[in-house]
């Protein structure tokens, strides 16, 4: 091997796989086994937490003393400097995680200190840097921020995308590949970056709408195959053999197919004829598997 393809392999190897444990460059807090992010920058509290959302995390559940001081003492920027600035924090003025999740833990000082009555549903907590007590502030003013993020179960090839945990990937490939050439390809490429992927397995909404967001920034408004399939009309199984616990077909979706029948996801209504899918976007269909989708469109998953 020569000096140059050498420095190839390396160089593929070390882009393969991102940080294993945390996503978006984000810091792992061990006791609670999640991923902090800091924003660098101010929002209202509804701002910030569906920032936070898009990335499939939410705004810091804080669960302990230890987590509360780990986040005061995040490594701050220029930008987040002046320490004594608010920050947001996911959890209800009167307890619980806003994004999910329980937490009996508060740091509110002396509540006789309180100027004002709470206000459960306009109010919002907010954490001082500097002194770590917690207090309220209304919604709708800006904070800084920081998000949680879930620490990630699988190695996630660069440039794939993050988001709830799982790892996809959206191809394009050439025109006319009918499931299993597309199937063929995710396993193929997985193996490229060490890790096992697939045609993406769809478990509930949120990762049905993740998926179909990754479809829509190819620009086809085409159907693009996933996982499902259902050989010689029997019950539905997904390639990466994980349960069918979300189904998102439309209820006329097998008209067209009744045999070696796999699933499409409508990413838009203007190239799907033959299909006929009136307010079908981001539901599936199933077609035959040896249909050649136009625009040649597959999302793998890591599995
Ligand atoms: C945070 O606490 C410091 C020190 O008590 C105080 O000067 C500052 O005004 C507080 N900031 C907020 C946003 O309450
Ligand atoms: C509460 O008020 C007292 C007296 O004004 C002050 O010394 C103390 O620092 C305050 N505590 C908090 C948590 O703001
Ligand atoms: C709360 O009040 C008590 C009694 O006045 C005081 O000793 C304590 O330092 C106060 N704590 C905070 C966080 O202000
Ligand atoms: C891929 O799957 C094989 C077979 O199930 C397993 O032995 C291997 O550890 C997996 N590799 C990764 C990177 O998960
Ligand atoms: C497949 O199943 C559907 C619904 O159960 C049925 O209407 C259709 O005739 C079946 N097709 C074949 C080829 O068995
Ligand atoms: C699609 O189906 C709708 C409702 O069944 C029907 O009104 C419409 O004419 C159909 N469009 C085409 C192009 O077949």
């Amino acid at each position: 091997m020569n000096e140059i393809s050498s420095f190839l392999v390396v160089a593929l190897f070390f882009d393969a796989v991102a940080d294993p444990h945390c996503p978006f460059s984000s810091t792992y807090f061990e006791p609670a086994d999640v991923c902090l992010k800091e924003m660098y920058r101010e929002d209202n509290f509804y701002v910030a937490e569906s920032i936070c959302e898009l990335m499939g995390g939410q705004l810091p559940c804080v669960t302990s003393e230890g987590m509360n001081s780990f986040i005061a003492n995040f490594p701050k920027d220029l930008y987040c400097a002046e320490s004594s600035l608010p920050l947001w924090l996911g959890v209800y003025p009167n307890g619980g995680c806003t994004g999910g999740g329980s937490s009996q833990y508060s740091n509110y000082g002396n509540k006789t200190n309180q100027t004002k009555a709470v206000d459960p549903v306009l109010d919002c907590v907010f954490m001082n840097r500097s002194t770590q007590f917690w207090s309220h502030a209304s919604c709708g003013d800006r904070a800084q921020f920081l998000c949680q993020l879930p620490v990630l179960k699988v190695n996630c090839p660069a440039s794939w995308e993050f988001s709830l945990g799982g790892c996809y990937h959206v191809f394009h490939i050439k025109n006319g590949y009918p499931q299993s050439e597309a199937l063929e390809y995710c396993v193929a490429i997985g193996k490229r970056f060490e890790v096992n992927a697939t045609l993406a397995s769809i478990h509930s909404e949120a990762e049905n709408e993740i998926i179909f967001g990754l479809g829509q920034l190819t620009a086809y408004a085409d159907i693009m195959w996933i996982g499902l399939q259902s050989s010689n009309n029997e019950s539905l199984s997904w390639t990466d053999e994980s349960a069918v616990d979300f189904n998102n077909l439309l209820s006329d979706g097998n008209n067209e197919c009744s045999s070696d029948c796999c699933a499409v996801m409508n990413l838009g209504a203007q190239f799907l004829s033959p299909l006929n899918v009136s307010n079908g976007i981001s539901r599936w269909n199933l077609v035959p598997c040896s249909k050649s989708t136009k625009a040649s469109l597959f999302v793998c998953k890591v599995v």
